[in-house]
């Protein structure tokens, strides 16, 4: 083999090694994996599981709140979210049918919430206000209104 083909195969490797090193230690070592699948719920049984047996907000800490939230076609339950400004909040959310989207206007919240999976984001609003509330995944003739607000005082 040529000289200079034998140096750029051991580049080409190297940087390909380099690379799996780098990835590996990303996921591995500094949790750094993709965090989808990771919880799942039988779609079919969402009303009978918990937390989503009973949607609402619960204050689950000093200034921290839990909105458990179900999307269904073609509204979010529960619909009239209301928590403090500068509080954290976390929403943990699933579908009862299909792909909904969960997306807060003037907020970077945008998320999919899928059947059968878990969806939790994590929010602290600091201004009081009313937040539009959005479905953004098309899912079926009533999807344009599928829509709520969360109050913040
Ligand atoms: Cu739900 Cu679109």
């Amino acid at each position: 083999m040529h000289r200079l083909e034998e140096i750029w195969l051991g580049l080409s490797a190297g940087v390909l090694v380099l690379f799996m090193v780098i990835v590996g230690y990303q996921a591995f070592a500094l949790g750094m994996g993709p965090p989808s699948h990771k919880e799942t719920i039988d779609p079919q049984k969402v009303d009978q599981t918990e937390p989503f047996d009973k949607p609402g907000v619960y204050e689950t800490g000093e200034n921290e709140y839990e909105v458990v939230m179900t999307l269904q076609a073609f509204g979010f339950t529960p619909n009239d979210i209301e928590v403090p400004a500068g509080a954290e909040v976390t929403f943990t959310m699933t579908s009862k049918d299909v792909s909904h989207g969960f997306q807060v206007a003037g907020t970077n919240i945008n998320a999919m919430v899928m059947p059968g999976h878990i969806q939790e984001i994590t929010h602290t609003f600091e201004e009081p206000g009313n937040y539009l509330v959005l479905c953004n995944e098309y899912c079926g003739s009533g999807h344009q209104l599928m829509s709520t607000e969360i109050t913040v005082k």
